[in-house]
């Protein structure tokens, strides 16, 4: 990674620090370095994800699964990040793991995990906010600098934040139904082409007729700025029962689902005077979200390669802002959360 963007301003510690990021939250055993530099510039050293295949069969994530997965795998992908960093675990001089949303059984595992590196290691520990960290994982890319809008969009979360201040999140808009990320999986599986869903429709909509089937805008002539995807996920169904080609259905819900998420975004934008949005999870790493987004006046900023889907290195990414600007005192004792409103977590727990 070329830019060596910078989190805030620079300290007075003379050396880099190592920042380990753990995040276990769902089926994705993830586990990162960040570099942080003496100049408060960041710089995501390894980020090592096992994407666990156990589901497949299931047809959707399976808790227990999940926890057990992480735990025969956690070490090796830590060892594996450390290699990748050129790193021993005694040059790691913080650690941060999500602590929620997700799975709790599956979050225990990285946080646990975690806890015990930084106790052996006598360093500071973070426990992280999945949201905070996707939002992060932007931070690879270029300075994040408040205020901004903050657009996650995922397999489990469609979030609008505003971000007046560093640390502080409104909640500004969220999903009534589906998440993003979960209608792209759904549509896909019902047109047969595969999961996930996301690369999958994107790959097929490069040959199909985005005219093809007619999506109506969910929420027309809404005030505010929520989501909704249940609506284009039934006219999906509809048109494929009726014998919509599977390229024409991915072309035409892409365009439909990305035209949504802009124009919302962009909506709020006005409304709240924000030049800077940007737009993390998963459906982030969508070409025609990123094409969308880059003709809107909006400064859109996007996580690096590798970073948009859950990882480690998002989670590092939080910990060493947390870390740079002791914002947050080590927190050894937070416990996993399933429901974690990103707002609530940060008013409420010295955390993050
Ligand atoms: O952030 P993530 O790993 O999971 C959650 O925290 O929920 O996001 C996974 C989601 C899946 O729903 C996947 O289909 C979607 O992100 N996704 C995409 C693309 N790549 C992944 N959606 C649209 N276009 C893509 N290229
Ligand atoms: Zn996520």
């Amino acid at each position: 990674m070329n830019a060596v963007p910078s989190l805030a301003a620079p300290t007075d510690s003379a050396a880099s620090r190592y920042v380990l990021g753990i995040d276990t939250s769902c089926d994705d055993t993830g586990v990162g370095v960040v570099e942080l530099l003496p100049s408060g510039g960041v710089q995501v050293r390894a980020n090592r994800i096992w994407s666990q295949q156990v589901h497949a069969r299931y047809g959707g994530v399976m808790p227990e699964l999940a926890s057990r997965e992480h735990v025969e795998r956690i070490d090796e992908i830590m060892g594996a990040a450390l290699k990748e960093a050129g790193l021993s675990v005694e040059d790691i001089d913080a650690v941060a793991a999500t602590s929620g949303p997700g799975l709790v059984g599956a979050l225990l595992v990285g946080l646990m995990y975690g806890k015990g590196v930084a106790q052996a290691l006598d360093v500071p520990f973070f426990a992280a906010h999945h949201l905070e960290g996707h939002i992060f994982a932007a931070a690879s890319e270029e300075e994040l600098r408040a205020p901004y809008l903050a657009l996650v969009v995922s397999g489990g979360h469609t979030h609008l934040f505003d971000v007046p201040e560093e640390g502080k999140y409104v909640l500004v808009g969220a999903t009534r139904d589906d998440a993003a990320g979960e209608a792209f999986d759904k549509i896909a599986r019902l047109a047969g082409l595969g999961y996930p869903g996301g690369p999958a429709i994107s790959e097929a909509a490069r040959r199909g007729n985005p005219d093809a089937v007619p999506f109506k805008e969910p929420l027309q002539g809404q005030k505010g700025f929520e989501f909704s995807f249940s609506g284009l996920k039934t006219a999906a169904l509809l048109a494929h029962k009726a014998g919509a080609k599977p390229e024409d259905l991915a072309a035409s819900f892409e365009r439909a689902a990305v035209r949504f998420l802009v124009k919302t975004t962009v909506r709020a934008a006005e409304a709240s005077g924000r030049g800077t949005v940007v737009v993390s999870g998963g459906v982030a790493a969508n070409r025609a979200l990123r094409a969308a987004f880059a003709a809107t006046d909006l400064h859109a900023v996007f996580p690096g390669a590798g970073l948009n889907t859950d990882n480690g290195a998002m989670i590092a990414l939080a910990g060493a802002a947390a870390l740079h600007t002791g914002r947050s005192s080590s927190t050894l004792d937070a416990g996993a959360e399933a429901y974690a409103p990103l707002a609530r977590l940060l008013a409420e727990s010295p955390a993050l």
